[in-house]
C-alpha cells in the first residue's frame, strides 16, 4: 500500500541518519528531508544495494563506504564565475570596502572542486587585493577538497568560462591565471598560495578565525531552517564589524536570529553588511 511503503522509507531515512550520526559522526538530521531521501535511495541503489535497509549494516560495521557516502550526498555541483552579476557586485561594492584594511580573511564555506573560490582570488588579484589576502576554503566533502588543492581543471573548462569571467568584471583574460598544456589549465601557484583547503562540517565544527567576508553559496538550501539558522549564526560570528556575508541566490538570512546584525548590500544579489556587534 502506497502510505505503508512512504513510511518504510522514511524510517529508512531514519536509521541511515542515526547510523551516521551514531557511528561516524556525521549528523544529517536538518538537512532538507525530501532532497536527502532521495539521494539517500539514489545513493543506496548506485552502491548496489537494493534498499537502504540493506545498506545500514555495511554502514554499521564496516567504516570502508563512509567517504563514498559522505562524496554521494554532498552534490559538489559548481563552476567559475557562477551567477557572474554577483561576482561584478562583489569587484564595484565590496572590494573597495574591503581595500582599506591591512589584511583580509576571507571563509569561503562549501568550496566543493574549488572553482568558486579560484573565482574570488583571481578578481582579489586583478584589484590588487590578493596579497593581503588569506581564504580559507572548506567542505565537507573530502574528494572535492582534493581536487580543489590541486587546482587542475580541463583546459576547455577555461573556454567554456571565460565570457562568465568578463561578465564579472574580469579586466584580463582568464587563461593568463592559468598555466595550459596537455588538455589541463592548472590555476597559478601566485593564486594557490593564499587559499588553504580544509575539511570543516557546517553542522558540528565552530567558528575557526575572524574573517571579513564569507562567500557560503547554494550550501543552505540543503539545509532545514534550524542548521540554516545555526550556519548564519556562525557566520555572524565568525565575521568582524562591517565584515561581508554573500549567500547563495534562493539563499537568505531574513528569517534568522543573525538577521538583526545584518544590512543588505544587495539584497537581490544577496551580499549583507555585519552592521552591529557579535551577539
Ligand atoms: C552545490 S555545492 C556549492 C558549491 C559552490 N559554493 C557554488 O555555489 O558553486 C554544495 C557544497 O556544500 C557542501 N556541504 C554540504 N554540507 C556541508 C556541511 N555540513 N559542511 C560543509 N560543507 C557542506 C557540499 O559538500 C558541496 O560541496
Amino acid at each position: 500500500m502506497p502510505a505503508k511503503s512512504a513510511s518504510i522509507h522514511s524510517i529508512e531515512l531514519d536509521l541511515f541518519i542515526e547510523a551516521m550520526t551514531r557511528r561516524h559522526g556525521y549528523d544529517f538530521s536538518n538537512y532538507a528531508r525530501a532532497s536527502l531521501k532521495r539521494r539517500v535511495a539514489g545513493l543506496a541503489q548506485k552502491l548496489g544495494f537494493a534498499s537502504v535497509a540493506e545498506l545500514l549494516p555495511r554502514l554499521l560495521y564496516d567504516g570502508d563506504l563512509l567517504p563514498e557516502i559522505l562524496a554521494g550526498l554532498s552534490v559538489p555541483v559548481t563552476k567559475m564565475f557562477r551567477d557572474p552579476m554577483v561576482f561584478k557586485a562583489m569587484v564595484e561594492t565590496l572590494l573597495p570596502m574591503l581595500a582599506t584594511y591591512p589584511r583580509l580573511n576571507i571563509w569561503q564555506a562549501g568550496c566543493a572542486t574549488g572553482e568558486e573560490v579560484y573565482s574570488l582570488a583571481i578578481l582579489l588579484e586583478e584589484a590588487g587585493l590578493l596579497h593581503k589576502a588569506q581564504i580559507y576554503a572548506t567542505d565537507i566533502n573530502d574528494a572535492a577538497l582534493a581536487k580543489a588543492e590541486e587546482g587542475i581543471f580541463p583546459a576547455k573548462m577555461v573556454e567554456e568560462h571565460a565570457d562568465n569571467y568578463l561578465h564579472a568584471g574580469g579586466t584580463r583574460t582568464l587563461a593568463s591565471h592559468f598555466s595550459l598544456g596537455y588538455g589541463f589549465a592548472k590555476v597559478s601557484g601566485a593564486i594557490k598560495d593564499h587559499i588553504s583547503f580544509a575539511h570543516h562540517n557546517l553542522v558540528s565544527d565552530g567558528v575557526f578565525c575572524e574573517v571579513n567576508l564569507v562567500v557560503c553559496r547554494n550550501v543552505l538550501i540543503y539545509f532545514d531552517r534550524h542548521l540554516q539558522d545555526r550556519v548564519l549564526g556562525l557566520f555572524e560570528t565568525s565575521l568582524s564589524r562591517g565584515g561581508f556575508l554573500c549567500l547563495g541566490s534562493k539563499e537568505n538570512i531574513a528569517f534568522s536570529a543573525a538577521a538583526p546584525h545584518f544590512t543588505p548590500v544587495n539584497a537581490a544579489l544577496r551580499l549583507y553588511k555585519k552592521s552591529g556587534g557579535t551577539s
